[in-house]
């Protein structure tokens, strides 16, 4: 007996290491990634001071308690050219001590650090990318300290609009061992906005493609990413503080549930929330949405000062728990009726999130019922994570009032 039980371990320990070994994503970002990133706000205007100071105020805000952990300096960090040795080198003007102190910097305030690379000859702002030296810059940026890679498909710069799906995969296979190799707890996070299968915008146009995107063009245009070791994988061109953008963004998201789940999330790009003219309603509907999505949520303000209706909206922790629900199931769109869209999500704990948008310009009364929702209770237990306020035990249908551009959520639970 004992020595089936010894064998049984020795066959499980086996399975386990082979496991490990083919399942990159296995003990990372198993719920979205949370953190910032230097882009929708500063641009190529970045340096090592604004670095610190965003560390600065993300610890002053205690963005790390919220679940902000990683502060991710995007492109334009880099020199001009490579160094001797074909390795990255950043720019002596904006980072004169070069990465690693930064990754120091930011980890005694309880963030990690993650930097931008391209798998093109030039990075999206012109600067020199990591093709063909994907083992080297991969080094580089392990032994600097970054847990964070965003790896940004640029084929216009580099004159290679229309690149074979397979090259494209290939490329980013590349830098997914690479990373692994150097450390497989860096998050890899894919930005190749669908360009290999097509649905790229700009690609669809080069090929002459005018036909609409269809559902299956748009799966398989993703179907690689978790495959080469993405955590998260953009899924749509850039956002911009803008509403409609926003809503262009949440429709590009339909039908791509699928493919989302632990460790591996489809990404609509980081938050615009507090940027631009963005109203408060609009700032909470696009922060609900992205938690219904269970997209990672990669601030993207200015953390130095956080006017405190940002911030009662980026810390709120119910919604923050939807979103990094260990299920992490991306919501679906149950029910559109135009202007109102019905979203709901299933959450690990047997409860269900709902949200109601209300895409139009006046604000709308609104009956939520159960049975259209596809719900199959006759009554649920309902709170309000916005309001933070229970509305006790609700049969078939809710009555309320949303204003516009801004969304509604219940937290659904059994009632006994
Ligand atoms: C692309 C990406 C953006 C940003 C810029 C940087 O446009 O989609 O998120 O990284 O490049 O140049």
């Amino acid at each position: 007996m004992r020595i089936v039980t010894i064998i049984f371990t020795v066959l499980i320990s086996i399975a386990s290491v082979f496991a490990d070994e083919s399942d990159y994503t296995a003990n990372i970002g198993k719920t979205p990634p949370m953190g910032w990133n230097s882009w929708n706000k500063f641009h190529r205007g970045i340096s090592a001071d604004i670095i610190r100071e965003i560390a600065d105020g993300a610890a002053k805000y205690k963005l790390n308690e919220a679940g902000y952990k990683y502060l991710v300096i995007d492109d334009a960090w880099q020199a001009s050219g490579l160094g001797p040795n074909e390795e990255l080198v950043a720019d002596p003007n904006k980072f004169p001590d070069g990465i690693a102190p930064l990754v120091k910097y930011v980890r005694d305030r309880g963030f990690e650090l993650g930097i931008y690379a391209c798998p093109n000859k030039l990075t999206c702002a012109g600067f020199p990318g990591s093709l063909g030296h994907e083992k080297l810059h991969a080094k580089q940026f392990g032994d600097w300290g970054c847990m964070f890679l965003k790896y940004d498909f640029c084929p216009t710069r580099s004159g290679e609009i229309g690149l074979a799906y397979d090259e494209v995969v290939r490329r980013f296979r590349a830098m997914g061992d690479a990373l692994h190799d150097q450390d497989p707890r860096i998050v890899y996070a894919i930005c190749e906005k669908g360009h290999a299968g097509k649905i790229n915008r700009r690609t669809r146009k080069h090929a002459g493609i005018t036909t609409p995107v269809t559902l299956e063009e748009r799966l398989k245009a993703f179907s690689w990413c978790a495959d080469v070791g993405g955590v998260m994988w953009r899924t749509t061109g850039d956002i911009s503080a803008n509403w409609d953008r926003i809503m262009s963004i949440v429709d590009e998201q339909e039908g791509l549930a699928c493919l989302s789940g632990p460790g591996a999330f489809n990404d609509p790009d980081m938050l615009e929330v507090g940027n631009g003219n963005l109203t408060e309603a609009e700032n909470r509907a696009h922060f609900t949405l992205w938690c219904m999505l269970s997209a990672p949520l990669i601030l993207g303000n200015d953390l130095r000062e956080i006017p405190k209706d940002v911030l009662e909206i980026i810390t709120n922790e119910e919604l923050i728990a939807l979103d990094q629900d260990l299920m992490c199931k991306q919501a679906k769109k149950v029910l559109d009726q135009g202007d109102i869209e019905y979203f709901v999500k299933p959450l690990a704990d047997g409860d269900f999130a709902v949200c109601v948008l209300n895409r139009s310009g006046q604000s709308q009364d609104v009956v939520i019922d159960w049975s259209k929702l596809g719900l199959d209770k006759d009554a649920y237990t309902v709170r309000d994570p916005w309001a933070r306020k229970d509305l006790g035990v609700v049969k078939k249908q809710l009555l309320c009032t949303i204003g516009s551009h801004d969304v509604f959520v219940v937290r659904l639970g059994e009632a006994k």
